[in-house]
């Protein structure tokens, strides 16, 4: 048992009665665990592998070289290569009374957790968040390929899966795509390094802790060492999400924005990163290196993420303030590095910010 693979090729080469089933099946998967994975999207698998060898180039570059170009870790987008264990996804979700995961409103979580991965944020050039790349002499061609050609792709794809959500989910067109023209997704490379099993046993390192992502959706590329695993809402437990061997195979999020806007409508996919299959349950063995490729897709900046009025009703009363996506996504990023921005006014007459995040 796994997420299925969707064919999402009748998307854009359909009928309209193709794309719209196509939309409806989408939007149920994300429905049942907030997660699914495409093939057949407009990537294809030569642009992906020669993202993976960009990826490979850059986290070989020298400790000095990813230290001058390091993420300052405030409440601000993320921008830059961070280093090992800079990152603490356990801080962001934690479990309710009634076990679900919710985004984390106060401090009571362990601080001890590490996640065992690195990685290189960046965005588009031109964005009042500048990225600071390695020099071109450094990596010649890399910041020139990933931000002008890899990165307008998977924005583009992202879109598409944006406009198939709004199909199955009977909202006009460009309700959530229309919020999404200043182009501020980001785009993660991330890199696992080899880690010896034994190191887990304590439970205080993983590879990456449970958590949601904040945007309103992420593609998620990863190679085929495996080891991610996307909380099973209809079993309990966790579904691995074994890569099939398409190297275009991509997995599909739901992020907290998207969660907001349709007040808790669909719930965000929560997902950790541990031993892959083969070496699970093992006291020994080392987990070969993993790399990844993530498209946090974003809401404009100043776009309002509140609930939408279709998903307000007597009986699903609104659960969420009215944030602006900065204001929702620089209060998750102030979490990470326990670096939180001043308490941003609850919700009036709803649920207090304590309530959080729920079904
Ligand atoms: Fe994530």
């Amino acid at each position: 048992m796994s997420l299925p693979a969707i064919d999402f090729s009748a998307f854009r080469n359909g009928t309209e009665q193709k794309r719209r089933e196509l939309a409806n099946c989408v939007t149920e998967e994300f429905k049942k665990h907030g997660a699914t994975r495409l093939t057949n999207h407009g990537l294809t698998a030569e642009t992906i592998t020669k993202a993976y060898e960009w990826s490979e180039k850059f986290f070989k570059l020298s400790e000095a070289e990813k230290a001058a170009i390091a993420n300052v870790r405030d409440a601000n987008p993320q921008r830059g290569y961070s280093y090992v264990g800079s990152e603490a996804t356990s801080k962001v979700n934690k479990r309710d009374q009634r076990g679900e995961f919710q985004i984390c409103e106060d401090d009571d979580v362990d601080q001890e957790l590490v996640d065992a991965k690195e990685h290189f944020d960046y965005t588009r050039d031109g964005d009042e968040y500048a990225t600071p790349w390695p020099s071109d002499a450094s990596i010649p061609g890399f910041h020139d390929w990933m931000e002008g050609t890899f990165l307008p792709e998977c924005m583009t794809l992202a879109r598409d899966v944006l406009t198939a959500i709004e199909l199955g989910l009977d909202v006009p067109v460009g309700t959530f795509t229309s919020c999404m023209s200043s182009y501020v997704d980001e785009l993660r490379i991330q890199h696992y390094p080899p880690l010896a099993v034994s190191k887990l046993a304590a439970g205080k390192i993983k590879r990456c802790h449970a958590h949601t992502d904040f945007g309103f959706l992420t593609l998620l590329f990863q190679d085929a060492t495996g080891g991610l695993e996307v909380e099973d809402r209809v079993n309990g437990g966790w579904l691995p999400v074994v890569p099939t061997g398409d190297p275009t195979e991509v997995g599909v999020y739901v992020g907290d924005t998207l969660v907001h806007k349709t007040n808790g409508h669909l719930r965000a996919a929560v997902h950790h990163v541990v031993a892959p299959v083969s070496l699970k349950n093992r006291e020994d063995g080392v987990m070969p290196e993993r790399f990844t490729i993530a498209l946090f897709a974003k809401a404009d900046r100043h776009a309002v993420v509140g609930p939408m009025p279709k998903f307000v009703t007597s009986e699903t009363p609104q659960r969420f303030p009215s944030l602006t996506a900065l204001e929702l996504h620089n209060k998750r990023v102030g979490q990470l590095y326990d670096a939180r921005p001043k308490e941003i006014g609850a919700l009036e007459g709803g649920p207090g910010e304590g309530e959080g995040l729920e079904g």
